[in-house]
């Protein structure tokens, strides 16, 4: 038995080192930890599991059956995080530059199987110089298989990314099917084709990290829905986005013991909407004033900023909120914003997390460049994710809900359970000059004085339309209520709402307007 065990144990260290000391000590040079650092970190203390560790490539060419290295530049395997069962993968930069091998694929999608058959969550750490380049043809086999699974998983068990360094090429494409993507700065890129082919191609000169880095993704592309400043930072995220998660589709998210506390009221409310009603607010203020302490993680903080996204806690329980910024184009809706509030809608509904929506929005945004580029089809978006939302779904409206905007806004119209105002609403077709200046055109262009007559109409509008008692009367707006008191609203409203069930048709999926 000694000398098997020997042998086990001598293998295993092997293993552990992966590519070897020098390539260990060269990736650490690069600020950069190993795939199995990055594993001890993330799961609970002693709690993984490997599985593969013995897995070898099995190619020939090119002189690779003299390279062998045991578990072939990626660690899987499973363990808990804050005690809850994940899955996850570590490409290991070390081995071939993490890159995916036929058997490297195959590792990863026995993991996502089996995280599919028990219905928990999985990680990606990506690190890796993407196809094994000896290997063809079975490296391309071995992505589709992985993006295959990724998509049939989607909506079914949580999917995390993190990328840690290279993700190239079409390897792209496995994270961008998850549900969230962190990237570390300045360690970490991903792009389809890289600054040569560009080069080649449109003649651009561009590096690596304007390319593709982790800020370039967070504020312009939006692919990324989080930057971190280090690995560190992002293995924390990890597991605090975890947290408001359930482990699969049939389960809620689990709550934090709460006991709601007095009247809950929160004074500060009923001073932050500006006297004016066109002086901007940061909505985060309002946000931050619902939610239990500390307990904001935004999404997409970078990018499309006139939205804001993200997970809190409110009364202990998990939430998805979506809210318009005013202090930002005055909150309007655009291309962008719509998608990333479609997005983070549909990720919410998926796995059980009520939605927040708060409205302070002047319209969609006009113009070429957004007509050109499709805010028709885009703004669609938001529209059909909210309207197909079937998890318990609150609006409060804290000023500006005009037009179109109003609909799309988890309007009563498209589904919301509760709607609340405050008493600082504006709900209406348009903004009141404009709309006089359309239906009073002529009545101002033949009055003595033109401006009295369009300031004078502009009042009657404002006083008839921009405030919530229309809608309230037509049962549009549940209660108009004093800011102060909306959390401990929001907190029974919940809890009213606990049991919802609304079962769409069936059908086999719907057609969003991609
Ligand atoms: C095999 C690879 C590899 C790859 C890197 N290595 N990429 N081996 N296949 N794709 C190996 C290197 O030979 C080297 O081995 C070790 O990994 C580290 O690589 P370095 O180049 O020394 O590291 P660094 O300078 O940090 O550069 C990292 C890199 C570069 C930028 C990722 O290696 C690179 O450009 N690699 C090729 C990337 C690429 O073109 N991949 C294919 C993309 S197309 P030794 O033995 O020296 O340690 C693609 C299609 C996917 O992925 C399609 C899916 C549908």
């Amino acid at each position: 038995m000694e000398k098997h065990l020997n042998l086990l144990n001598e293998k295993i260290e092997k293993a552990k080192l992966g590519g070897g000391v020098e390539r260990i000590a060269s990736q650490h040079k690069k600020g950069k930890l190993t795939a199995r650092e990055r594993i001890d970190l993330l799961m609970d203390e002693g709690t993984f599991e490997e599985i593969g560790m013995m897995v070898t490539h099995r190619s020939t060419d090119f002189g690779m059956e003299k390279e062998i290295f045991l578990g072939d530049g990626v660690v899987t395997g499973y363990g808990t995080i804050n005690g809850r069962l994940t899955y996850v993968f570590s490409q290991d930069f070390t081995v071939f530059g993490g890159s995916l091998s036929e058997t490297h694929a195959e590792k990863i999608c026995k993991l996502m199987d089996l995280a599919m058959k028990n219905g928990a969550p999985v990680i990606g750490l990506n690190d890796s110089g993407g196809a094994r380049i000896q290997e063809g043809v079975v490296s391309l086999g071995g992505y589709a298989d992985i993006f295959y699974r990724n998509t049939i998983a989607s909506g079914v068990i949580p999917q995390l990314s993190a990328i840690m360094g290279p993700c190239a090429g079409g390897a792209v494409y496995s994270p961008a099917i998850t549900d969230f993507i962190m990237m570390v700065e300045k360690s970490s890129y991903m792009f389809v084709t890289g600054p040569n082919v560009v080069k080649t191609v449109t003649h651009e000169e561009v590096t690596s990290e304007d390319l593709g880095g982790a800020n370039t993704h967070a504020s312009k592309s939006g692919v990324t829905h989080f930057t971190c400043g280090n690995e560190v930072e992002a293995i924390q995220l990890l597991k605090r986005l975890l947290s408001y998660m359930p482990q699969n589709c049939e389960e809620k998210p689990k709550s934090i013991p709460y006991t709601v506390v007095g009247d809950e009221r929160r004074d500060a409310l009923n001073k932050l909407i500006p006297e004016n009603p066109n002086q901007p607010y940061d909505i985060r203020e309002v946000i931050e004033g619902l939610i239990d302490e500390d307990s904001f993680a935004e999404v997409h903080k970078d990018w499309a900023d006139n939205i804001v996204v993200g997970f809190a806690r409110l009364g202990g329980k998990s939430i998805g909120i979506v809210a318009n910024q005013p202090a930002v184009l005055a909150g309007v809706l655009d291309i962008n914003s719509s998608r990333k509030g479609a997005r983070f809608v549909r990720f919410c509904d998926c796995f059980n997390i009520p939605l927040l929506v708060l409205v302070d929005v002047p319209g969609f945004l006009p113009g070429t460049d957004q007509e050109w580029h499709g805010i028709i089809t885009n703004g669609a978006k938001l529209l059909y994710a909210l309207s197909e939302a079937t998890v318990p779904k609150v609006t409060v409206i804290t000023r500006k809900a005009y037009g179109g905007a109003y609909d799309v806004m988890n309007s009563k119209h498209i589904g919301a359970d509760m709607n609340y105002a405050w008493p600082t609403a504006e709900i209406a077709v348009m903004g009141a000059k404009g709309a006089v200046e359309i239906i009073f055109k002529k009545e101002i262009e033949k009055s003595e004085n033109p401006e009295q007559a369009l300031k004078e109409k502009t009042d009657l509008y404002a006083e008839k339309f921009a405030n919530p008692y229309g809608a309230a009367a037509r049962g549009f707006i549940d209660e108009v209520i004093e800011p102060a008191t909306t959390r401990l609203k929001l907190i029974r409203a919940y809890a009213m709402l606990e049991n919802k069930v609304v079962n769409n048709p069936r059908k086999k999926h719907g057609n969003i307007p991609l």
